[in-house]
């Protein structure tokens, strides 16, 4: 199969979908690797790095895309990629439709196979294509929420650990899945004091098990959030319902309990956000005031440690790249149970019930769609 892996072009995006080490696989299974000139340079990887492993550098996203037949990406496609897509290509990327209609259909209309990393599921319901870069973004909502803090940036100007003899800051994070852990996890490490929040009771009991003490947990109810606002200096938003779009967990109204200048990360704004007044932002411009609250919504936040990012990117898709290259989607959904709910759009359809659900568009079936890459 010919794999096409062009250049990132969402604003302040780093990454890059395959390393060398994912062409040198795929060439090995006898594929022919397609990759757009300078798409590594964000994640210090050079033309020549791809080319030693095996793969065509080509010299523009027409050519990378245009001569493919998959499609790898990173962030959801811009409108000027959705416009080079065919019905015979399958394009696997994050596609994060539910909260934008205008996409999804612009995604249904090019009749292509559209995968989404974030709604593949491994044997036991989980995300193992969201979960790295929800490692990343977790460690980096509680760093950038600590500098956001500061009083030059907009902050309370508080220290989150604290001193000897000044109090630490508090952390309240909801959502206790893989990005709420990441998030408590560096918020225990930087001494501050950390609750965590979730409706999932046994998820509540294994964070106990890991936090050991050094953290609290709590049910995720409206009015414990109420009860405990006040005290915040620093909440992380990081709540996720599969393929749909995300709750709300603090109203505007609720800002009014919270501290002035205290902090909002909302990671969860790629599904639309989990706070009322998040809207997206960018590396660049990363935060806005709603009600004397700093709000950090940036949808791209791995974008920002391209390094890193990049490489933990890979090491979990590389399989079903593999997968999808070696047997096309049809076969590799049979072998693999977990892609199906992966395949969000295919052959002029939404087949994903809650992005279906999400966008107000009718929703088929994968079996019952005609046209899906054999
Ligand atoms: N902004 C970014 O750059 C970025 C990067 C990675 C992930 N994300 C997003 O972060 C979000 C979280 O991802 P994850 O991998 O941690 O998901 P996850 O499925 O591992 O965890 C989500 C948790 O939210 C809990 N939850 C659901 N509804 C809740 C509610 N009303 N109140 C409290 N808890 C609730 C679930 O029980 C679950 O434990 C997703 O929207 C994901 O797309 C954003």
């Amino acid at each position: 199969m010919k794999v096409g892996v062009p250049t990132e072009i969402k604003t302040d995006e780093y990454r890059v979908a395959l390393t060398p080490a994912g062409v040198r696989e795929l060439v090995d299974h006898g594929h022919d690797v397609l990759v757009q000139r300078g798409a590594g340079e964000g994640s210090a990887i050079q033309d020549s790095d791809y080319e030693a492993q095996g793969a065509r550098i080509v010299p523009d996203a027409e050519a990378a895309v245009g001569e493919a037949e998959m499609v790898l990406g990173v962030k959801e496609p811009q409108p000027e990629e959705v416009a080079m897509l065919r019905p015979d290509h399958t394009l696997f990327t994050y596609l994060h439709l539910a909260p934008d209609p205008e996409l999804t259909k612009r995604l249904v209309e090019s009749g292509a196979t559209c995968i989404a990393y974030e709604t593949v599921e491994d044997t036991r319901g989980r995300l193992p294509l969201l979960a790295p870069m929800s490692e990343v973004a977790g460690k980096i909502a509680t760093q950038a929420g600590a500098f956001m803090l500061e009083k030059p940036l907009g902050g309370r100007g508080v220290l989150l650990g604290g001193v000897p003899g000044v109090a630490a800051a508090n952390v309240l994070v909801i959502g206790g899945g893989v990005v709420g852990f990441n998030a408590a996890a560096i918020a225990i490490g930087m001494e501050a004091d950390v609750f965590t929040f979730d409706r999932n009771i046994d998820r509540l009991r294994e964070l106990d098990i890991f936090f050991a003490g050094r953290a609290s947990t709590v049910y995720a109810s409206t009015l414990a959030i109420e009860q405990m606002l006040p005290m915040a200096d620093l909440v992380i938003g990081a709540v996720l319902v599969h393929g749909a779009k995300a709750p709300y967990v603090i109203t505007r109204e609720q800002l009014g309990l919270m501290k002035p200048n205290a902090v909002l990360v909302d990671v969860s704004i790629d599904q639309g956000g989990c706070f009322e007044t998040s809207r997206p932002t960018t590396h660049s411009d990363p935060t806005f005031e709603v009600d004397g609250i700093t709000h950090y919504c940036v949808a791209n936040m791995p974008g920002a440690v391209p390094i890193t990012a990049t490489y933990a990117l890979t090491n979990a898709t590389l399989p079903y790249v593999l997968a999808l290259a070696d047997m096309g989607v049809k076969e590799a959904i049979a072998k693999d149970p977990g892609l199906r709910p992966g395949v969000n759009v295919a052959g002029g359809r939404v087949t994903h019930a809650a992005v279906a659900e999400a966008t107000g568009i009718d929703f088929t079936p994968l079996e019952d769609v005609q046209g899906v890459r054999s």
